[in-house]
């Protein structure tokens, strides 16, 4: 994972928008970011988080056959992000391409891994989960700015024996509802003027409220499809790491699991909704803080714009790594099985 320096507190936000931190810890759990840089783009994260999944991994660039870059914040439309990070790291041999899923997208690109991995289109997968929030979001709306921040997280996905590694993926969408969270203008529909910069319409708009009974009921959804499909029940996971969108979500997800809280990791406080990287960059704590261990089973799960919603469950293979310093800034490799 990597993170940016720079924290931003609810208190600095309340300098700039009608909030409180009050308002934003009960609401949402949240009570610090990180925000990149000026100088730093999408690809810059990613660069840093895939180099130490691969450093964790013992590989090189050379290596990669595929990058997997899931992203709502690339660094432009074109070039994909993926192929901007694939020069940057010197992967020459990887295909590279972008997937567009939102929050969901880590799951999304594990998916893609299991599939290129399973059929033997490919032996290593970079699934990379990179945003810049704080490039997209309008400072001048209380409902959505306090919400995100920036960050990455990257996995080396590779074969592993039938039974362990990834052993399920479930994910959904539903296009219909797409407009509860949206950036309006910017792409072919309505491409970028003067009128859709005065608008503000280059920034997130989001209807909370209703994604909020969305997002329990999808992610609630498709864990339990997950581990039916591998043939295992809530009970069974040592950890689930959902995206952390908002802590009243997790905790209603909790709930409905049945699963104890030492069980959901949280980290939402530190980094609010990094979208696509939440899960990644969480996982990365969780190993480095030696909290996996071979054979757990552990679930990821999680919602975002499209609206797509999706979990995953996997058996755990790989050894606390040698260097876990508890510092929070790891990197993560998984494994993937081949039938
Ligand atoms: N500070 C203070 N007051 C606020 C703020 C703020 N930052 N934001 C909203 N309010 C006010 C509202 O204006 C409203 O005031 P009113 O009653 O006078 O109109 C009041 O607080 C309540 O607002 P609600 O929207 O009802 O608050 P709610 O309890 O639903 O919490 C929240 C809002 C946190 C956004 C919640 O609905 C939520 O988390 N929804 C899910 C959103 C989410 O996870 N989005 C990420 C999607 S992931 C992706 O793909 C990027």
């Amino acid at each position: 994972m990597y993170v940016p320096d720079k924290v931003v507190t609810n208190h600095d936000l309340a300098k700039i928008v009608d909030t409180s931190d009050e308002w934003i810890v009960e609401r949402t759990g949240i009570r610090e970011r990180r925000f990149s840089a000026p100088e730093q783009a999408s690809s810059d994260l990613a660069l840093i988080a895939a180099q130490r999944a691969l450093d964790m991994a013992g590989i090189g660039p050379e290596d990669i056959d595929q990058i997997v870059v899931a992203t709502t914040s690339p660094d432009r439309y074109l070039p994909s992000c993926a192929c901007t990070v694939q020069a940057k790291l010197g992967a020459t041999r990887a295909a590279a391409f972008d997937i567009y899923a939102a929050c969901t997208g880590f799951i999304y690109g594990l998916s893609v891994a299991r599939g290129a991995i399973g059929t033997g289109m490919a032996d290593t997968v970079l699934v990379i989960g990179v945003e810049q929030l704080s490039r997209i979001m309008d400072f001048k709306d209380r409902n959505t700015c306090v919400l995100f921040g920036d960050g990455a997280g990257a996995a080396v996905l590779r074969p592993c024996t039938p039974g362990d590694g990834i052993r399920a993926v479930s994910i959904h969408s539903d296009g219909m509802i797409g407009d509860l969270l949206e950036i309006p203008s910017g792409g072919s529909a309505r491409p970028a003027s003067h009128e859709t910069v005065d608008r503000r319409e280059h920034y997130i708009r989001m209807k909370g409220k209703e994604l909020f009974k969305v997002a329990v009921r999808g992610m609630d959804d498709s864990l339990r499809k997950a581990l039916a499909e591998a043939g295992l029940t809530p009970a069974d996971l040592e950890l689930v790491i959902p995206h952390q969108a908002n802590l009243r979500i997790i905790d209603a997800v909790r709930e409905r699991t049945g699963l104890p809280p030492e069980r959901v990791i949280v980290n939402i406080d530190r980094y609010g909704n990094t979208s696509s990287a939440s899960i990644p960059i969480t996982l990365d704590e969780v190993v480095r803080a030696g909290r996996l261990k071979p054979g757990d089973h552990v679930g990821f799960v999680a919602f975002g714009g499209g609206i797509t919603w999706g979990a995953s469950v996997a058996t755990w293979t790989l050894p606390v790594p040698a260097g876990a310093n508890g510092t929070g800034r790891a990197h993560v490799a998984a494994e993937v099985p081949r039938t």
